[in-house]
């Protein structure tokens, strides 16, 4: 066997090692990171569909029914996927996260948390058309179960 037939499938071995690594294989660590922006990425998104109904519970902004209803409805969409991209357990990583570890130790009751919302959210967008009373009422009920979940499982603010 000539030298150079060796060292061409010492090449090959090495490519063929080294090639998913390079086109699918981040390491642990950055797919660690890559869980904890997905899930930070979500809960941004649902505050920006929350964010105007806070601005008219606190009179910043003007009662606007329509966009109450619209608004609540993305957040019942949005709420479900939070235990989707909670999926992977980051405990072992060192990560800038307000996740606490015992959200994967207690993953059934974070995904009831998580139903609630979309539940009460729901309930928000039915309400938007009842007028602005009911709505904050039903409102209040969407808040609390965000904080539901947050004094549990999210470093206290
Ligand atoms: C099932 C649990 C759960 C529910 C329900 C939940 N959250 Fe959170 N939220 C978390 C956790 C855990 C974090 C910390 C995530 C991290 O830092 O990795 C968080 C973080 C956040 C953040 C900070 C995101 C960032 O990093 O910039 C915002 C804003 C937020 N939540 C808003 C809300 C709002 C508004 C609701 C209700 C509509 C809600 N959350 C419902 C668990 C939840």
């Amino acid at each position: 066997v000539s030298k150079k037939f060796c060292f061409s499938l010492v090449i090959l071995t090495a490519l063929s090692t080294a090639l998913p690594t390079i086109a699918f294989g981040a390491s642990a660590d950055e797919r660690a990171q890559a869980a904890v922006d997905t899930r930070q990425g979500l809960l941004k998104v649902v505050v920006s569909y929350f964010g105007p109904i806070v601005g008219m519970a606190r009179k910043q902004i003007p009662f606007d029914a329509a966009l109450v209803e619209k608004n609540a409805a993305k957040i019942a969409q949005l709420a479900p996927m939070i235990p989707d991209v909670f999926r992977m357990d980051t405990r072992a990583y060192d990560l800038e996260t307000e996740a606490l570890d015992n959200i994967w130790d207690n993953t059934d009751d974070f995904a009831d948390k998580a139903a609630t919302v979309a539940e009460r959210a729901a309930a928000l967008s039915a309400a938007a058309a009842d007028g602005e009373a009911a709505a904050m009422k039903a409102f209040g009920a969407v808040g609390a179960a965000c904080k539901g979940c947050h004094d549990e499982y999210r470093v206290q603010q």
